[in-house]
């Protein structure tokens, strides 16, 4: 009787469960007993929560219109009008609502053991791409990575720091600001380089800081491919003529770097002992989006909500900037550059839901 009693009571409660929480509930269903204590956050502005706001550069953003529909409406140098995908990324997994910058001055113990980000918007795999702009190379985010290790382990002692490195997520997002700023918007590369062998010089670099990483402790780690970067308003500017069309050369660079970066995952997961790294497909859901606006419920696709008027070519929007839009969830672009909370909200949890279990049993990561 009493166990049945439970039984019901066990029955009623995960229907419950599965109503009221159903996307949390969905994405964190882990084979065995498996927890994601941490996600720890390497790239650019696609997740960079902040880490730009005491740099010298031009590529930050604390100041309106962004963060307008973020929480309080506060810009917090989130490259968008609310939450990034980092921020989505934690909340899915149930771990935190928001994933802060390493650089926030404010961050206790606790922000430290669930994870951080040390993107950087502006950076790159090539380590030219963060320094035409004063942004912090992958280098500089790895050197605070280990500054973040020496905390940890003070905090809660080696052995605990390794098993949670072991078990977090690492994402590393990167590549879009090496081919649309540094390839094609700059001389330095394209003097020298063509896209097969610029693609092959972003590889190398990301293949290094994963090695990297992994000897440090790192083991499940998701690794975004680059975006449809010629679809983003600012290169249909640039290059997409009076139509704004999506730029086609651009986004085969992309898909070239994109089928070099999965075999170089393959690569090193058969090199690498346990290491689960899993390339993390985000060009052709992004393109399908903006192929299909309307079936998510978006209006315009060509032109950023704030900071793209036709002859707009800078990526950034600002409070000079005459053109913010009053309705945001008719765009996919926030700015000419990063794509909405909206439509990242509806990006990131098939994504979530469909790589997540890839980084835990069997022997294959694909
Ligand atoms: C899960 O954890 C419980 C309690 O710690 C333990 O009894 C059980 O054996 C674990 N199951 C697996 C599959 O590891
Ligand atoms: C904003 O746009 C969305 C999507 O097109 C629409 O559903 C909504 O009604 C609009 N809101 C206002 C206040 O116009």
């Amino acid at each position: 009787m009493h166990f049945l009693f439970l039984k019901l009571s066990t029955i009623l409660l995960s229907i419950l469960i599965s109503v009221f929480f159903h996307p949390i509930q969905a994405a964190l269903k882990l084979p065995n007993n498996e927890t994601i204590p941490a996600v720890i956050v390497f790239g650019d502005s696609i997740v960079d929560p902040g880490n730009n706001n005491n740099l010298q550069t031009l590529v930050k953003c604390n100041f309106p219109p962004y963060g307008r529909d973020f929480m309080a409406g506060q810009p917090t140098g989130r490259f968008c009008n609310g939450k990034v995908p980092s921020d989505l990324i934690v909340s899915e997994l149930g771990i935190k609502e928001l994933l802060p910058a390493y650089l926030d001055p404010n961050l206790q113990i606790q922000d430290l053991i669930t994870g951080v980000s040390f993107a950087s918007g502006g950076s790159g795999y090539d380590p030219l791409t963060p320094r035409i702009v004063s942004v912090l190379s992958l280098s500089d985010q790895l050197r605070l990575f280990k500054e973040y290790l020496g905390k940890m382990k003070t905090a809660v002692g080696e052995e605990k720091t390794m098993t949670i490195l072991s078990k977090s997520i690492f994402i590393v997002c990167a590549g879009s600001d090496d081919i649309a700023n540094t390839y094609y918007s700059t001389p330095f590369r394209r003097m020298k380089y063509n896209v097969p062998a610029y693609t092959n010089l972003m590889v190398s670099s990301a293949s290094s800081f994963l090695q990297e990483i992994y000897g440090l402790g790192a083991r499940k780690v998701g690794i975004f491919s680059a975006p449809p970067i010629g679809c983003v308003p600012s290169q249909r500017t640039m290059g997409g003529g009076k139509q704004r069309k999506c730029v086609k050369g651009r986004n085969q660079a992309a898909k070239l770097f994109n089928s070099k970066l999965s075999s170089e995952l393959d690569s090193l997961n058969n090199k690498l002992p346990h290491a689960r790294l899993v390339y993390i497909d985000i060009y052709n859901p992004l393109l399908y989006l903006i192929q299909k606006p309307r079936a998510s419920g978006f209006e315009v696709v060509n032109k950023g909500c704030c900071g793209t008027g036709n002859l707009e070519v800078a990526v950034l929007c600002n409070e000079l900037n005459p053109y913010t839009c009053t309705n945001v969830s008719k765009y996919i672009f926030w700015d000419s550059y990063h794509p909405t909370q909206k439509a990242y909200e509806i990006l990131l949890p098939p994504i979530i839901q469909k790589y997540t279990n890839k980084f835990f049993g069997g022997d294959s990561p694909r």
